[in-house]
């Protein structure tokens, strides 16, 4: 394998969120240190040479705060102190200093649209009791019909069921109906209250002061509702709901960018903004907004060249106003593992996909999930690496009800089996009854069943393999960071025929993957970098990229798109 150097002259020196490779870590299925069947913080900081081996840049860790976990820490009871199932606030700051000491940044989960319903707040809000200043901070609002028997308005949580669960004051009468666009224990909070956005001003210091490089905002697109919480009604326009995408939220983030660029070091916004134009998402990415949001229109794309490309091209015209940097996310904690999704007949996906249990063909899932993996981290951009995308995991199918924990199956009454598909905890090695996630003899089995198998898919099996999908991640991660850091976050479409997505980066840098039923010729003068699975010999000492493979190359001259 040669590699060719990248001329120094097109490369520029960037702020690390516009091209970081960033790790997701569930802390709760990552690594177990205590045994007791939970990731925790140990179990994080007794793998950060795993991490840093990894070649990531950064670590998203999703809520670790005190929480009842009725939504997988979705539910904060206190944004200031760690939940004890994961450890402790000084174990929180060690490991911060620890990652650092290793390279790694570290991105923590905020959750500002809504708490838990123990948090202090929605306490003093029910005890202070009808019309109180303490139920100001939440959306309290009477019922509709002769008695308030009615929801205030016909919003659906996201979740199912409607999304207001009615009060029983303390003296035993039906009360008001609190807002709740998830589950009834994550009440929405107010945000045009003062108190609510001095709040979460403070939680900003408080962790930018502990050192965290930046945050990931769940729902950002949700925190603002609109005046009045008018009905949706029966025909809405998807652009135009009341309960997301609101002007006013933009304020906040403007608020928010003023305190973050207050901090030395750069530290930086990522939303987790789903709505349904790139124009309404890139607003989100204004100079003095976030820094930067999740793409999930790409981790929707079908396996299919032309919407790939199509997908690609939108996203990058989304970003070039507002010179905010794309992202490019495969697979996270809410949904469908990538390998299992591109298995199926239909690749595609969406928020609402209940289509779990739907037969997956494994192997060519893997395949495709190889290529997909090479492509999003040839891309110009920042990219996210899901735990576990990295062994090639696929999405557990089959848990058993009684374990599943996810508030969308009980919910929806198990017509969706919800997200623990995806947080079926990590194997790191073979062997012991967790496969190395908790210590051996750990008093408690993994909190969810891992599927047989797994122990051929662990960390320790794929570094032993230099084919394993562990490996070409680890390879892939090296040679991004060596050719494509810095350089301009564009790129050329080039032509090798239908079916195949080929671009090339500045630097002589190329990226193919073939899509089409066939094997296609790789550009003559190409020298291979990296290829997500063999290549063939063709005629004439000719190489072919196979169905299905990506390849990253150096010289070539595949025609010009234009
Ligand atoms: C998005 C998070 O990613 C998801 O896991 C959570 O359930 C909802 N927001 C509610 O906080």
């Amino acid at each position: 394998m040669s590699v060719l150097t990248t001329p120094t002259a097109v490369r520029t020196a960037t702020a690390w969120w516009r091209h970081a490779a960033i790790y997701q870590i569930y802390v709760r299925s990552f690594a177990d240190g205590n045994g007791d069947g939970m990731g925790d913080l140990a179990g994080v900081r007794g793998r950060l040479p795993y991490l840093r081996d990894l070649g990531v840049d950064a670590l998203w860790f999703n809520p670790w705060y005190l929480s009842p976990m009725a939504d997988g820490g979705y539910d904060v009871a206190d944004y200031r102190d760690i939940d004890p199932m994961f450890g402790t606030l000084a174990e929180a700051e060690q490991l911060i200093g620890e990652a650092h000491a290793e390279g790694l940044r570290v991105i923590v989960d905020l959750v500002p649209n809504h708490c838990s319903d123990q948090h202090r707040w929605f306490q003093q809000a029910l005890a202070a009791g009808p019309g109180s200043a303490e139920r100001e901070r939440f959306w309290f609002t009477a019922g509709r019909g002769e008695d308030g028997e009615l929801p205030p308005n016909d919003w659906q949580s996201y979740f199912g069921g409607p999304a207001w669960t009615r009060l029983t004051e303390a003296d035993g009468t039906p009360g008001p109906w609190y807002l709740h666009m998830f589950a009834p224990e994550q009440p929405d909070l107010n945000w045009e209250h003062p108190e609510v956005r001095a709040e979460f001003e403070d939680i900003l210091h408080f962790w930018l002061k502990r050192g965290v490089d930046g945050f990931r905002i769940d729902v950002a697109h949700g925190l603002a509702k609109k005046p009045g919480l008018p009905d949706v009604g029966p025909d809405p326009d998807p652009q135009d709901l009341p309960y997301q995408d609101c002007d006013d939220v933009h304020d906040i983030y403007r608020s928010w960018r003023r305190i973050s660029d207050g901090y030395n070091g750069e530290r930086a916004f990522v939303g987790e903004v789903w709505l349904p134009t790139p124009e309404q998402f890139a607003r989100y990415l204004r100079p003095d907004e976030l820094h930067s949001a999740f793409n999930f229109d790409f981790l929707c794309c079908p396996w299919d060249a032309d919407a790939l490309r199509r997908v690609i091209d939108t996203t990058l015209a989304a970003h070039r106003p507002v010179a905010a940097p794309p992202t490019w996310v495969l697979s996270n904690h809410d949904t469908i593992r990538h390998v299992t999704r591109y298995g199926r007949r239909d690749t595609s996906f969406d928020m609402g996909d209940k289509r779990l249990g739907d037969p997956s063909d494994l192997v060519l899932g893997r395949r495709r999930g190889r290529a997909a993996a090479l492509l999003t981290l040839a891309l110009p951009g920042g990219v996210y690496i899901y735990q576990g995308d990295e062994l090639g995991l696929a999405e557990v199918q089959d848990l058993p009800d009684h374990l599943i924990q996810d508030p969308t199956f009980v919910r929806s009454q198990g017509s969706d089996r919800g997200r623990d598909g995806c947080r079926v905890p990590l194997p790191w090695s073979g062997g012991s009854p967790s496969l190395g996630f908790s210590p051996d003899r750990a008093a408690a089995a993994p909190w969810l069943p891992q599927p047989a198998g797994w122990e051929h898919l662990s960390v320790e099996a794929q570094e032993a393999d230099p084919d394993s999908t562990l490996a070409l991640y680890r390879a892939g991660l090296a040679l991004r960071r060596e050719r494509l850091t810095g350089l301009p976050e564009t790129l050329e479409w080039t032509t090798t025929g239908d079916g195949v997505v080929s671009f090339a980066r500045e630097g002589g840098f190329h990226c193919l993957v073939n899509l089409s039923p066939a094997p296609v010729a790789l550009p003559s003068g190409g020298v291979v970098l990296l290829s997500s699975g063999p290549l063939a010999s063709g005629p004439a000492g000719s190489e072919l990229v196979p169905v299905d493979t990506c390849v990253w190359f150096s010289g070539g001259v595949p025609d010009s798109a234009g």
